[in-house]
């Protein structure tokens, strides 16, 4: 899969875009504060429809305009022309001419994977993080999941409300209960399902850009051990103190293991770095797997944070990536990455919201 063609009106300081690009390596090029990093972020919202600075819209204009456009040809299995144009009383969203209606018909039709610097905190942060990254992964590749998820979220919050109330009633508690037991099971059914599919990339990968000095290890821990309707009865008493559902899917943590101590609290930055790499790479390769095609990789600040050494570990990874015909973007503010790189990479130069091939 790749990204033929990105076209950008009034995004962030991108006045005006119109870049055509081949599968294959990119690097974009430039000081601080040109422009590397929104040109990511245009394609990761047109793949995801999110921007992964974690922002809305109205962010995404460019100072002054009303509202911005981004465009793009993707060629994967067909080829597709997606428009997308946000104002803050206007949003238009299309595929080749035909307004989108269904987000889940939308979504794949530009498959992404992003490595920055905020994924450290799927490392160092709280074990929502984590959560998430599992479970962003599992709707990628599991019809149904993300459909599961959201019920399962929304009997949650039933319950907790209802927890909340000075009196609950018990008939209205056992209904949420039944149906959060249920659909609870299959969300740990479906991650420790996913598990073993990912665990060995994530320590191949983990290996490779760290040279194998370190042991990694990746564990999957549900809250619950036993019997989930069991274990929620046995809670109610703490329950009735606490006001909210203590034991779940929702409490599930992924253990991250670095030489048999907890990364977060064992790991340097450049190894906690690298597992946060690891993660994503093996993302990717899961997306790569189930679809048949890699997913486009944006790759933003990452070079600057590693040692030569797992430099010139990660790229064999990245070739890879776009070697079967795929896409690999990568922001740098210096030439830091290894010679081997340099007779298949195309550059391109950011300068004050100007991309231009360099
Ligand atoms: N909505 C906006 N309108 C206009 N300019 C914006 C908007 N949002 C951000 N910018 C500007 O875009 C510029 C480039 O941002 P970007 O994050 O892409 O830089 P970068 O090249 O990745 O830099 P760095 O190397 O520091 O990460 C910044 O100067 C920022 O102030
Ligand atoms: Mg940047």
């Amino acid at each position: 899969m790749h990204l033929a063609r990105l076209r950008l009106r009034d995004f962030r300081n991108y006045a005006r875009l119109d870049a055509g690009f081949v599968p294959g390596f990119h690097v974009l090029l430039g000081q601080n504060a040109q422009g590397k990093t929104n040109v990511l972020e245009a394609i990761y919202l047109l793949s995801t429809l999110r921007s992964f600075r974690g922002v809305g819209g109205a962010q995404m204009i460019r100072h002054g305009a009303k509202g911005y456009f981004a465009g793009a040809t993707v060629v994967g299995a067909g080829e597709s022309e997606i428009k997308a144009y946000w104002a803050v009383k206007e949003r238009k969203l299309s595929v080749d001419g035909r307004p989108v209606r269904k987000l889940t018909e939308y979504l794949g039709i530009l498959r992404s994977v992003v490595f920055c610097t905020e994924d450290l905190q799927l490392v160092k942060g709280a074990a929502r993080g984590r959560r998430r990254f599992l479970d962003l992964l599992l709707a990628q590749t599991e019809p149904g999941y993300l459909a599961l998820l959201l019920r399962y979220t929304k009997a949650l919050r039933s319950r907790n409300a209802l927890l909340k109330q000075p009196t609950p009633d018990d008939a209205q508690l056992q209904s949420f209960t039944v149906e959060m037991v249920d659909l609870g099971n299959r969300l740990v059914e479906a991650r420790t399902a996913l598990l073993p599919r990912i665990a060995p990339v994530i320590g191949q990968a983990y290996a490779q850009v760290s040279r194998g000095r370190d042991e990694f290890e990746i564990t999957y821990q549900p809250a619950v051990r036993g019997d989930f309707a069991v274990e929620l009865a046995k809670s109610r008493a703490r329950e009735r103190v606490m006001r909210t559902t203590l034991v779940g899917p929702h409490r599930d943590e992924l253990v991250l293991r670095l030489n048999g101590q907890l990364a977060a609290a064992y790991a340097s930055e450049g190894q906690k770095r690298t597992i946060a790499i690891a993660l994503k790479m093996a993302q990717a390769e899961h997306l790569g797997a189930v679809h048949g095609v890699m997913p486009v990789l944006l790759i933003d600040d990452v070079m600057g944070e590693l040692d030569a050494a797992r430099r010139a570990g990660l790229i064999p990874l990245l070739q890879r990536a776009h070697r079967t015909g795929g896409q690999v973007f990568m922001t740098c503010t210096e030439e830091n990455w290894p010679s081997e790189l340099g007779e298949t990479l195309h550059r391109w130069k950011v300068d004050q919201g100007v991309l231009a091939p360099a």
